[in-house]
């Protein structure tokens, strides 16, 4: 089959044929590299086209790692705080899986373990940003980990803040079903105060609405923090949709937005904050307060947790906090453009009405190619209907603008960039972590439908496949 044709089929392609079109695109894309290197338009040195594959693109493979987990995956009863309880995935028998903390500069291991999930599984380092063979994205950086298998990763995080790992192999179903938790980095003397990350999943019950549970990880107990303590509360949407979480009780500043502290944060009164799929947010305040997540779950600190709240403005970080410097602006020069619309698209399959999402008009679209250094600016619209949680592996983008208006508060770094119908942001990065990297949406249906592409760095090629073949589907 020719694969620009089928790239081009859409939007009639069906989404069963997909995982075989993603396939073909990185086998297309890796083909385009090695028979038309694209030059560096700035000279930039890198590598020989060919010369670099992401199985060496490894972290530290020697030395003594300073903090080793182990985690297994397997099917399991999962049991919520709440009593409620339902057939899914764990890693070591609880869903969250333990949560991971380390410190900044730690050489750090993990091995995972499969015992039984058949689909397999993999470790993905949600927002941090890994050297690209430890990124656990089967097919791309490695081969799913099947029943009985295992897989080692080792990196050294140097990034502080609030991070998540989930598996990436089939994960539209296998996260929802409990293969995720809490990943923190510690700044090196270790954290300040009570310091808990708050999980928000929901839970999916056939013919009733979904579970909404704050997972709670490892965390101190919450009760019991005394009235005038400062307390950080890390929130991770884990789920595919927004979620809305609040502040009651107390006012409480945003401290970090997708793992990066936000400079001078002010003060805030009852605002909504939403997290998109994937998304972090770190409130601070002082006990007594309580963090209500969708009017629902919640979590009291220092008291019984308060009821829901009434309905505040909504918190928007485009202008939240003080200006500092970053390392390049909104005027470029870039070396790089790229452009991502996304849409909703219907369509009638066999009869029926069917949706599925597209970015730049197809599913999978061709991997974008990138030179390493090179400063690349990222337009995202939302043309369509639905919202659409662009994540992009490896890197952090920082935000210029949104809808045309600048970005004017604290720099505003995101892995994980909520683009609601009808906005448009524009984003840059630096390419400064060689390698292929997923970019997706987290809405890990709309992947699994095809909102999937990949950034490609010139001279980097993969020896896994994507597939049902090769046993690699990472959606
Ligand atoms: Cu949190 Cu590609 O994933
Ligand atoms: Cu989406």
């Amino acid at each position: 089959m020719d694969p620009a044709r089928l790239r081009r089929s859409i939007p009639s392609a069906l989404a069963t044929a997909a995982v075989t079109a993603l396939a073909i695109a990185i086998a297309a894309v890796a083909f385009e590299d090695r028979a038309a290197p694209h030059p560096s338009p700035h000279g930039h040195a890198h590598a020989t086209p060919g010369a670099q594959s992401v199985a060496d693109l490894t972290g530290p493979r020697d030395g003594v790692p300073d903090v080793r987990f182990e985690l297994t995956a397997r099917q399991s009863q999962v049991v919520l705080d709440s009593g409620f309880s339902t057939d899914g995935l764990t890693f070591n028998g609880t869903a969250p899986g333990p949560e991971l903390r380390v410190r900044a500069g730690q050489l750090v291991e993990v091995v995972l373990r499969n015992a039984d999930v058949a689909e397999g599984v993999t470790l993905h380092w949600h927002g941090l940003d890994v050297p690209n063979a430890e990124d656990g994205v089967a097919g791309v950086t490695q081969d799913a980990v099947p029943p009985g298998g295992e897989h080692l990763y080792r990196f050294r995080p140097e990034q502080i803040g609030s991070f998540w790992y989930h598996t990436h192999q089939d994960s539209a179903g296998t996260v929802h079903r409990g293969l995720y938790g809490a990943l923190v980095v510690e700044p090196p003397g270790g954290a300040a105060g009570p310091d808990v990350v708050l999980l928000g999943h929901s839970w999916l019950r056939p013919g009733a609405d979904p579970v909404v549970a704050i997972g709670t990880g490892d965390g101190p107990s919450r009760r019991d923090v005394a009235p005038g303590t400062r307390v950080r509360a890390r929130l991770v949407n884990t789920d595919s949709r927004t979620q809305t979480w609040a502040v009651v009780g107390a006012p409480f500043t945003v401290a970090a937005i997708d793992g990066t502290d936000v400079n001078g944060p002010t003060p805030l009164h009852g605002e909504q904050l939403r997290v998109p799929a994937g998304g972090r947010i770190d409130v601070e305040f002082t006990a007594p307060g309580t963090v209500v997540l969708d009017r629902g779950p919640a979590v009291g600190f220092g008291q019984d947790p308060l009821p829901a709240p009434a309905d505040g403005p909504v918190f928007d970080p485009l202008g939240y906090g003080a200006p500092a410097p970053v390392p390049f602006h909104a005027a470029g020069p870039f070396d790089r453009e790229l452009t991502q619309v996304l849409d909703t698209v219907r369509t009638i399959r066999r009869g029926v009405p069917n949706v599925t999402w597209t970015i730049n008009g197809e599913l999978h679209p061709p991997a974008a190619p990138v030179a390493e250094g090179e400063l690349v600016r990222v337009r995202i619209r939302n043309d369509g209907d639905d919202a659409h949680p662009m994540h992009l592996h490896g890197h952090h983008v920082l935000v210029l603008s949104r809808n045309g208006v600048p970005a004017s508060g604290s720099p505003w770094w995101a892995d994980t960039v909520g683009v609601e119908p009808g906005e448009e942001f524009e984003v840059a990065f630096r390419a400064d972590n060689p390698g292929i990297w997923m970019d997706h949406c987290h809405n890990l249906a709309h992947a699994a439908a095809g909102m999937v592409m990949h950034l490609s760095y010139e001279g980097v090629s993969t020896p896994f496949t994507v597939g049902t073949g090769a046993g690699n589907t990472p959606e």
